[in-house]
């Protein structure tokens, strides 16, 4: 049995329609709905997003996602023995996206199952993969986070609509005897629950109550800060290692303002921080992966740098994975 388990390769995707906030505002104004460039830069960082065709389903996205992370990684589909996908917006009820990408992918027969943490997902399914190849349980994990978002917004509502986008980021995980994820920290506290919610459910072929995104954005906020600091602490503190080694802090991706809070926090300044929300939107399980991949592609984050990724989201839950890359 191996000591650790290392990230060996990351992917990404964005589906091809972007929109600039000016193509949302347009788009918005033809609902009667009011809202700026301005405004959304100002409140959120958030430049654009891309939306999935009416067609493309989560699986989709994580495929595009998973291919390349396989490729940088070196390693074939058949080659893998664990797959977890982190989605709130699955293909169907069941059977669960994972094993929809396991037979688009062709990996015919290894475990699959989806962690559902909504904006967490990729630190919960990460955290957990780990587990399972620390156990022995699994050698070598394909872990995505996959999200069509946009099929939960409500347009006529702008203080939810303007946030959110869709996309997938994956990672291959593989036994080490080299350090690679060297602590994590999960939790979760269903009291705050009605904060940030979609509070609908199929019931004899029709959707029950409100099957779209609400949220108090204030009270999520103001819970963000202080939950990913706490989280980010714990994980430093089991790690045996300080803020000032961080080379890179990768939160999630929702709001530009959180991430300058939460960095604020650490002691960690802007330049360490990997932000790409202008970019993409909150695209809740996917933007850490997102973020994660864009950061290893660019060449910012190098092997054997220390990277703090840091998660927060409906449930609510929330986590922090310190990594040695
Ligand atoms: N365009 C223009 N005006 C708007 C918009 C919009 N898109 N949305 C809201 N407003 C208006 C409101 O109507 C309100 O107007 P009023 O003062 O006339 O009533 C005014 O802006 C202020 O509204 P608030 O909701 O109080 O605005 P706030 O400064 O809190 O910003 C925001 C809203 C951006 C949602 C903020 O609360 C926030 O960032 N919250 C965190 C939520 C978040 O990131 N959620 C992501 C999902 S959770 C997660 O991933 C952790």
């Amino acid at each position: 049995m191996k000591a650790y388990s290392r990230i060996i390769g990351s992917g990404s995707y964005l589906p091809p329609r972007r929109l600039s906030n000016s193509d949302l505002v347009a788009e918005l104004a033809g609902n009667g709905v009011a809202t700026s460039d301005a405004w959304i830069v100002e409140r959120t960082g958030i430049r654009a997003r891309h939306f999935a065709a009416a067609d493309v389903c989560s699986s989709d996205l994580a495929l595009e996602a998973a291919r390349l992370a396989l490729q940088a990684a070196g390693v074939l589909p058949r080659d893998i023995d664990l797959i977890i996908v982190a989605t709130s917006t699955p293909d169907m009820v069941f059977p669960s996206t994972a094993c929809i990408l396991q037979n688009k992918l062709g990996a015919h027969g290894c475990a699959a199952f989806d962690v559902q943490a909504v904006c967490s997902g990729f630190i919960y399914a990460l955290t957990v993969a780990d587990a399972m190849i620390k156990t022995g349980a699994a050698k070598r994990a394909l872990v995505v986070g996959a999200e069509v978002f946009s099929r939960l917004l409500d347009f006529k509502d702008r203080g939810t609509c303007v946030l959110f986008g869709d996309g997938a980021g994956a990672v291959v995980l593989e036994a080490s005897d080299q350090p690679g994820i060297l602590a994590s920290d999960l939790h979760a506290d269903g009291k705050h629950a009605a904060i940030l919610c979609v509070p609908g459910q199929l019931s004899g072929g029709k959707a029950l109550g409100d099957p779209l995104l609400r949220m108090d954005g204030r009270a999520v906020f103001k819970l963000a800060v202080g939950v990913l600091d706490a989280a980010a602490r714990a994980t430093l503190a089991k790690a045996g290692k300080l803020a000032c080694e961080i080379d890179w802090l990768i939160p999630h991706q929702a709001n530009l303002r959180i991430m300058h809070s939460a960095a604020s926090k650490l002691g960690i300044p802007m330049d360490k921080v990997i932000v790409t929300v202008d970019q993409h939107g909150n695209t809740s399980a996917a933007s850490i992966p997102l973020a994660l991949d864009t950061a290893i592609r660019s060449g910012r984050a190098k092997p054997g740098q220390l990277l703090m990724l840091e998660g927060v989201g409906g449930g609510f839950t929330w986590g922090a994975v310190l990594l040695q890359l």
